[in-house]
């Protein structure tokens, strides 16, 4: 049953059909939540509000919706919606104060490397990169001043797994540290982090959760009725809040993250097998895949995986570039968890801010490939990298 994985969690369709989306809640009955554009809300006296609406950055009908749907998906108490992913990290950050101390897996999206070095540094908070797949290392790298250990699972280009519960295990030993995990590769469908003791679960639902690649927006799941409350009042005073619009079409999106997320898992594990067989393919790491060093701990913490998947080509830049160059289904561009399949070259794009030692020390080499494997059918797929694969690479034999 489920090939070993973590047994899937029930009615996760339901949840994200009904979740929060009661028509009653409408004067109108309206089965899709409407759009809710008004920026201010009628109160019947002086501070007492019609239905806990006063000003729409606060809260708003339309955003409350996706905000209760996810929460129930990720088995959460409560959920928060951002104008993006790392306007979800910038709030979670302000739960910190000068002095403190972030620990980050040493190998998350470059945006969050940028933000954590460039931005929350200047601000007077200390980051240590460490390599948390290791947890005798998160353990020692642990000092009074750590407030927050940062985690992606899967990281993101190089697809290592880290083990939440274990993670969770180290960190709580400590009063006061917050664990908190970036979803975004797995969506609350594969993963669920709080479920495996973390304290913050936190989405670019620009990814799989909205699923259509029309949609920038951030997530965050809590269970702690204080952490709730501290991130709902930056929430409303940073104010970096996703629009009405936004809220409804990842709303939309949601309803069909089941189907989508098994489809993108079906295709990734047809395009491993056949990249991990061509002779002009290095190495594959796919999480899904038994070659995968921790597919054992996949197994256990996720009940499936994603479209994510990256491999080494044989070669140069030169053979990287050619290839990216050839693929005809596949689009060269960033981003990942929509519908159509896209490649990349991190070095050279998503993680061109991160330093090229870190890159280098990290496997992030200019033959490393980062796929978004998208819906469309399977042979596509397959045939579409086999090609840009010839292209590349006419004669792999008389490759040194
Ligand atoms: C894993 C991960 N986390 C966070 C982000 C940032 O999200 P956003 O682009 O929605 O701000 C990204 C963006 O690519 C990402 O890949």
């Amino acid at each position: 049953m489920n090939g070993g994985y973590l047994r899937p969690f029930e009615h996760f369709s339901t949840q994200a059909i009904h979740a929060g989306q009661d028509p009653d809640q409408w004067r109108s009955g309206a089965l899709v939540p409407p759009l809710s554009l008004s920026t201010t809300f009628k109160q019947k006296a002086p501070g007492e509000f019609m239905l806990g609406y006063d000003y729409s950055r606060c809260g708003n009908p339309t955003r409350s919706c996706l905000e209760e749907a996810i929460a129930v998906l990720d088995g959460a108490k409560y959920s928060l919606a951002y104008a993006s992913g790392l306007a979800a990290t910038v709030n979670i950050t302000h739960l910190l104060k000068a002095g403190d101390t972030i620990i980050c897996m040493d190998d998350v999206y470059g945006g969050t490397n940028r933000y954590f070095q460039t931005i929350a540094s200047e601000m007077g908070l200390k980051i240590v990169f460490v390599d948390c797949t290791k947890l005798k290392c998160l353990e020692a790298a642990i000092t009074p001043e750590t407030k927050l250990v940062w985690i992606e699972t899967p990281t993101n280009p190089t697809l290592k797994v880290i083990d939440i519960q274990g993670c969770a295990d180290v960190v709580h030993k400590h009063k006061d540290i917050l664990l908190a995990v970036d979803n975004s590769f797995m969506s609350p469908y594969f993963q669920r982090p709080l479920s495996l003791g973390a304290d913050i679960c936190m989405y670019s639902a620009t990814k799989y959760v909205n699923g259509h690649s029309d949609v920038v927006m951030g997530l965050v799941s809590v269970n702690r009725d204080d952490l709730y409350e501290r991130l709902k009042f930056l929430q409303g005073s940073i104010g970096a809040i996703p629009s009405p619009f936004d809220c409804f079409l990842c709303n939309r999106g949601l309803k069909t993250l089941k189907l989508r997320m098994n489809q993108h898992f079906h295709n990734a594990l047809a395009v491993g097998r056949f990249l991990e067989s061509n002779p002009r393919v290095e190495k594959v790491i796919y999480p899904g895949l038994p070659s995968h060093p921790q597919h054992q701990l996949v197994k256990r913490q996720c009940t499936g995986c994603s479209g994510m998947l990256s491999f080494y080509i044989k070669g140069n830049l030169k053979h990287a570039t050619i290839f990216l160059k050839s693929i005809k289904v596949f689009t060269l561009a960033e981003s990942l968890g929509g519908y159509e399949s896209l490649a990349e070259l991190p070095a050279v794009m998503t993680h061109a801010s991160v330093r090229k030692e870190d890159r280098e020390a990290l496997g992030i080499s200019d033959t490393l490939i980062r796929l978004s494997i998208g819906l469309e059918d399977e042979e596509d797929l397959v045939e579409d990298l086999d090609q840009a694969l010839k292209a590349a690479i006419p004669d792999p034999k008389a490759l040194k």
